[in-house]
Order: C-alpha cells, then sequence, then structure tokens
C-alpha cells in the first residue's frame, strides 16, 4: 500500500501501539505530538525496530493554528490513513474545574479532529481511497458526571464518525471510531482521574486495544469496541432509559 500514515498522539499510549501497527505492515507513519524531545526517541526506536520510514511533526493541536501547521507540514506526503488519537480529559465537578482546561479540551478533542478531518479528506475523495480511525471512547455511549465535557466529547466524536462512515464509503473512504473502555496509559493520570482501586482491574492495555482498532480499520468497520466485556455495554445501555442510564452513571462514580 502506498501511502503514509498520519498518528497524532503518538508518543505514548494508544497512538504509540498503533504507530507500531502501521510500522509492522512497512506503511510510512508521521508522527505527531507535542514534545520534539519524545517524537525523536520514538523515531530512533521506530526505525530501529522495524526498519521504519518515520516523519515527524511537533505540533500543539490545541492551539488554533496547530492542524492547519500539521496539515501545511505534511501535504507534500499522500496521507492515505488518517489517526485521530491525540485527547485529554479533565476529573471534577464542571463547576470546581479550571475553565482553561475544559476549552483545552474541546479545542483538542472535538476541534482539532475536525479540522483535520476536513484538511485531509478531500485528497482522499480525489483518489478515491482512504481510511479515517477516530479514537472516541466507551464514554461516547452514556453521559459522564464528573468528567461531563470529556464524555460529551467522545460523543461528537462518535457521532462525526459514524456520519461520516456512511458519508464517504461511496467514495472509497473508510471511517472507524474506536471506542475503548479505560486503558492503561499516561491519560489517567495526566487528566487527574481518581479510579477506585476495584476499577483498576478492568483496565484494558493500549497494546490490545490499539491492535483491534488496527483490525477494524482494515475491515472498515464503523464501531471497534475492544474487550470482550465491554462490547455487551453499549447494547445494555441501550436498554436502559436516558433517565436511569444517566443516574447509574452518576452512581458508578460516587466515591
Ligand atoms: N486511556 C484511557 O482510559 C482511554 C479510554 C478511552 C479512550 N481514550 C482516548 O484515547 C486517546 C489516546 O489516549 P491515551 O490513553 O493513549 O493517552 P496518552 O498516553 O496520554 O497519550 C496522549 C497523546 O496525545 C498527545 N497530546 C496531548 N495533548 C496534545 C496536544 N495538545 N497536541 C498534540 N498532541 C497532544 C501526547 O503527547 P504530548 O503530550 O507530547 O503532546 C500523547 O502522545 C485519547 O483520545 C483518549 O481520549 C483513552
Amino acid at each position: 500500500m502506498e501511502g503514509y500514515a498520519l498518528i497524532t498522539g503518538a508518543t505514548s499510549g494508544i497512538g504509540l501501539e498503533l504507530a507500531r501497527n502501521f510500522c509492522r505492515d512497512k506503511i510510512p507513519v508521521i508522527l505527531a505530538a507535542r514534545s520534539e524531545e519524545r517524537l525523536q526517541e520514538l523515531k530512533k526506536h521506530l526505525e530501529e525496530s522495524y526498519n521504519a520510514h518515520v516523519v515527524t511533526v511537533a505540533v500543539d493541536l490545541a492551539k488554533e493554528e496547530g492542524p492547519e501547521m500539521l496539515y501545511q507540514a505534511v501535504k507534500d506526503l499522500p496521507v492515505v490513513f488518517l489517526v485521530n488519537n491525540a485527547g485529554i480529559g479533565t476529573f471534577g465537578r464542571l463547576a470546581n474545574t479550571a475553565m482553561a482546561d475544559e476549552v483545552q479540551l474541546v479545542k483538542l478533542n472535538i476541534l482539532a479532529l475536525l479540522k483535520l478531518t476536513k484538511l485531509f479528506v478531500p485528497a482522499m475523495v480525489e483518489h478515491r481511497s482512504g481510511y479515517i480511525l477516530n479514537v472516541a471512547s466507551m464514554a461516547a455511549f452514556m453521559p459522564g458526571p464528573v468528567m461531563a465535557n470529556y464524555y460529551a466529547s467522545k460523543a461528537y466524536v462518535l457521532s462525526l464518525s459514524e456520519a461520516l462512515h456512511e458519508e464517504l464509503k461511496s467514495q472509497g473512504i473508510r471511517v472507524t471510531a474506536l471506542c475503548p473502555g479505560p486503558v492503561r496509559t499516561n491519560f489517567q493520570e495526566r487528566a487527574g482521574i481518581q479510579k477506585k482501586p476495584s476499577a483498576q482491574r478492568f483496565m484494558l492495555e493500549a497494546k490490545a486495544v490499539a491492535d483491534e482498532g488496527y483490525a477494524g480499520l482494515w475491515k472498515g468497520k464503523a464501531v471497534v469496541i475492544p474487550g470482550t466485556f465491554s462490547k455487551v455495554m453499549p447494547a445494555l445501555l441501550g436498554f436502559l432509559p436516558r433517565s436511569l442510564r444517566r443516574k447509574a452513571a452518576w452512581l458508578s462514580q460516587k466515591e
């Protein structure tokens, strides 16, 4: 397959494991994240481990000009796979969290994903070929008291992805939403999430999540929910009236 895979948030967690999948299959990668130092370390590692072709772009995608900067940096390379993975969380009652953190979340989880999709899709449409993998979350299926903004952002990602899956199918482009439950990465600590010790047991490994997402992307699945237990959750939630769903979400978060 000719063409590059552009992966945002590729320097740790799920993004890093997705990058490994592309490198293993000899697909050249463009890795984007903020830390230049970490990107250079990873480039060296992937080149040595997989003999991979790796391009890096250090960019803050939450900044107004971030997505356009990334696009301009790579616009001469054929991007066949767009992986919108970079995302952050916030934790706490919305009345108490910092305004800047909540706005940053929307800019990264929603706006950057939208802008990158708009920037890269026209060339895919022109060539009638492309894959988009948007990293949503199980959070997309329900409201999330104490992580309200994060859950709402992932509902956006899932809804947008499913709509685009239908819109772009006839133009040769496959759009997949990856919806994992909690995953052992830097995400939880960065977001300041306080998990009950019992909840730690149900956390997924980033590699397993990325592997399922990668396989789902190739199959052109609309939605991929990694893990056996998680797969039944959306169906179970679907049986509950919305009023019960949000109450259950609230009770599960209470200390
Ligand atoms: N971990 C979970 O429990 C879980 C569950 C479901 C879904 N998800 C979703 O999975 C995705 C990946 O999360 P993860 O768990 O792998 O988290 P992670 O280990 O914290 O990785 C986040 C990645 O995003 C990059 N990033 C953060 N802010 C950025 C910005 N402003 N601009 C560009 N890059 C930025 C980070 O690098 P720099 O800091 O160097 O920029 C890093 O490479 C997210 O969309 C998250 O919402 C996670």
